[in-house]
């Protein structure tokens, strides 16, 4: 929650934003109608029983008339009945608008921001955007509910009592509001800054609670105990939680204040209407009843008057929540469907890349205030660096496409223009001949399969993870997959089977695991185009010769693009496009390019060198650095492939036979996505 809410000073709300707020509110127009009324009822019903007081006084026991008093106890107990029924109807409204107010408001905020491009996702911080999924979310709605609903039922019973009170004695109602000022304006004050208070409550509670968050996920727990920093966090915290006690007691101090003032300020103006009314009394100018009346509706206006007199902020707040959660509804989106987007219906999968450039986007028109990571910090120029520079490239419906290069040479930006995760700066991308920005993106996300370096897994069980993919589909369906996969003994021998928990809090499955339940759910979507993001550096041994295995069945009749780091993948390739620095360097098959002595013929070596070491050394971890710069694939004879984990940074690879060209790749012309009867 941030601190940009306590500029409310001098800020005024637009004619623009006042009319996006009804624009909310008009759904719920004839429902606020009824509130208003109700409340403008309930009000005046609350003017009823001192009235009914000062008969009893004046009439009833003045005349000794106790029919007429049984009467007016049937009207007391009358009207408050039909208060109470006014108020719980009154509420029942409020929050029916209220939260149905919350409910559009986080609907629209969280499609509108599932959809913006992955470039939002890496620029904001998560909890800034939760914060305003739910804080803000609510603070608009209290404009509605808290704010305008007390300010409405607060004028009208200010004006309604003064009017009355008026009526019946008017040089004591000029006293009674005489004194008020004295009381008000300290109150005003104590109000200002309790809402500070509040404020900077709301502040310290959110960075606890992020402290907290961060350092409980397993990521952040496993840091603090490598580097023993426990007493250092333990302090930190004691530091914030100190805070946020403070700051309980502080608020607490001031609301306490504010109640007692206002306590105060009744019971000292209730005195001195009895005072100087009893007088008049004595005098004979004003009768018990009246005065007794009067008493009563004191109390009456200064508990509105108050509050009122803090309605500004209020009412500001509360529009402010409304202009930060319109401001994130604002952030444009400049991935969407176009308007005469095209659907994909039966997908060859023919892939081309033609004169692309790409440059990551910079940071325009997310607001700041959602946390957009300085984007010239590091970088340092202003022109953002272009990552893809003239790439052409064609791949045939069926056919499979290695690439590789050197780390940070943009393999993984350039597949992720297939699926439009990024539009190209210029240049276009053609899936069967047809511009991506010109399909529907459903269509052109159904004809795509991937999996990326290090998939995801949502907490949920095994099969809901891989259902993700198809939701229909049948539990044979799904083990037919895992089979193809290679990954259903594993998940066969799980506690609970397909239903075992997994995700970030549930059963942790290996990096080689993990990819190929991804390769699985990338199998139930059956699509004409895989694109994968070979992860190499968390495979052992057992699990990379099963990968193998799972992508062989995976690819067969697709065309795919393969970021590849594993010899075996490498020269089974129809094409291996060679990247460096956003260009495409060579291409060609392994017999071309191998003897050709460039960047292919130099990573190749890097792998073998890798292989060696590691055969040299089968047990223990094998951690070689190929050519320095390159990130090394590892590979090996289709059927002995042996692979390792290294430390997280350092890439292994290794290599056996790399002669032995296994190719069960399928022909590129023969094999149609359809052809091979998927
Ligand atoms: N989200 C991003 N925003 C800005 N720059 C990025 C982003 N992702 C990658 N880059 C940069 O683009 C370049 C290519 O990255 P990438 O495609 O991931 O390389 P590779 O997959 O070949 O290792 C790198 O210089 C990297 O720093
Ligand atoms: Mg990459």
């Amino acid at each position: 929650m941030a601190a940009d809410r306590s500029g409310l000073a001098g800020r005024t709300i637009t004619a623009d934003t006042r009319r996006r707020v009804w624009g909310f509110a008009r759904p719920y127009r004839a429902a606020i109608a009824v509130f208003i009324v109700t409340t403008v009822a309930s009000t005046f019903l609350g003017l009823v029983p001192p009235l009914v007081i000062r008969e009893v006084f004046d009439s009833a026991i003045a005349e000794g008339d106790g029919g007429y008093l049984n009467v007016l106890f049937v009207v007391l107990i009358a009207t408050a009945a039909g208060e109470a029924l006014l108020m719980l109807v009154g509420r029942r409204l409020s929050s029916g608008i209220g939260e149905s107010l919350i409910l559009d408001l986080r609907l629209r905020l969280f499609d509108h921001v599932q959809r913006m491009p992955l470039a939002f996702f890496t620029r904001t911080q998560t909890g800034t955007l939760v914060s305003r999924l739910n804080n803000d979310v609510i603070g608009a709605q209290r404009a509605f509910t808290g704010t305008l609903g007390t300010v409405v039922a607060n004028i009208i019973t200010l004006v309604a009592t003064l009017v009355t009170m008026v009526l019946l004695e008017w040089r004591l109602t000029l006293l009674a509001v005489a004194i008020l000022p004295v009381f008000v304006l300290p109150a005003r004050r104590v109000g200002r800054g309790l809402q500070a208070i509040t404020r900077e409550g709301m502040n310290l509670n959110a960075s606890m609670n992020n402290t907290m968050t961060e350092r409980f996920n397993v990521a952040g727990a496993l840091l603090v105990k490598l580097f023993g920093r426990h007493d250092d966090e333990a302090a930190d915290f004691s530091d914030r939680a100190g805070r946020v006690r403070d700051i309980g007691v502080r608020s607490a101090m001031y609301s306490q204040v504010f109640l007692i003032a206002l306590t105060l300020v009744g019971a000292v103006g209730t005195a001195i209407v009895y005072w100087l009314g009893g007088h008049l009394a004595i005098d004979g100018s004003l009768s018990a009843g009246t005065l007794v009346a009067l008493g009563l509706y004191t109390v009456r206006i200064y508990v509105p008057l108050t509050s009122l007199s803090n309605a500004r902020v209020d009412v500001m707040s509360a529009f402010v929540s409304f202009e930060r959660v319109f401001e994130v509804l604002d952030t444009p989106n400049p991935i969407t469907d176009a308007a005469d987007a095209r659907d994909l219906p039966r997908p060859e999968g023919r892939v081309e890349f033609r004169g692309v450039h790409f440059a990551y986007p910079s940071a325009d028109g997310t607001p700041e205030s959602l946390g957009v990571a300085a984007a010239d910090s590091e970088a340092g120029p202003e022109d953002p660096v272009e990552v893809l520079s003239g790439i052409d490239l064609a791949v045939p419906a069926g056919s499979m496409v290695a690439v590789v290069g050197p780390s940070g040479s943009g393999k993984t930006t350039l597949v992720s223009l297939v699926p439009r995760l990024y539009d190209v700066t210029a240049g276009e991308v053609l899936v069967d001949g047809l511009d991506v920005r010109r399909l529907s993106q459903a269509s052109l996300r159904a004809a795509i399969g991937t999996v990326t370096q290090d998939p995801h897994l949502f907490h949920d069980t095994v099969a809901s993870n891989l259902r993700y993919a198809r939701p229909d589909a049948a539990d044979t369906l799904l083990v037919e997959a895992c089979r193809a996969a290679r990954i259903h003994d594993v998940i066969a021998a799980l506690p609970d089977g397909y239903d075992t928990m997994v995700g970030e809090r549930g059963y942790r499955l290996s990096g080689g695991e993990k990819q190929r339940l991804a390769i699985a759910r990338m199998l139930l979507k059956d699509p004409a185009i895989v694109i994968l993001d070979e992860a190499t550096s968390h495979l052992d041994t057992e699990n990379e010769a099963l990968v193998q295995e799972a992508l062989t069945e995976a690819l067969r009749g697709r065309t795919s693009l393969v970021v590849a780091h594993r010899l075996s993948t490498i020269v089974d390739a129809d094409v291996i496009v060679v990247l460096d620095e956003g260009r495409i360097v060579e291409m060609g098959t392994h017999d071309e390019l191998r003897p050709a002595g460039g960047l292919y013929a130099e990573l190749y070596e890097g792998l073998l060198r890798a292989e060696v070491a590691k055969a040299a050394a089968p047990t223990t971890e094998a951690v070689e650095t190929a050519a320095p710069t390159t990130e090394a694939p590892e590979t090996a004879g289709p059927t002995t492939e042996t692979a390792k984990t290294t430390g997280p940074t350092t890439e292994t690879t290794e290599t056996t036979g790399p002669t032995t060209e296994t190719t069960e790749t399928t022909g590129p012309t023969t094999e149609t996505a359809e052809a091979a009867g998927r």
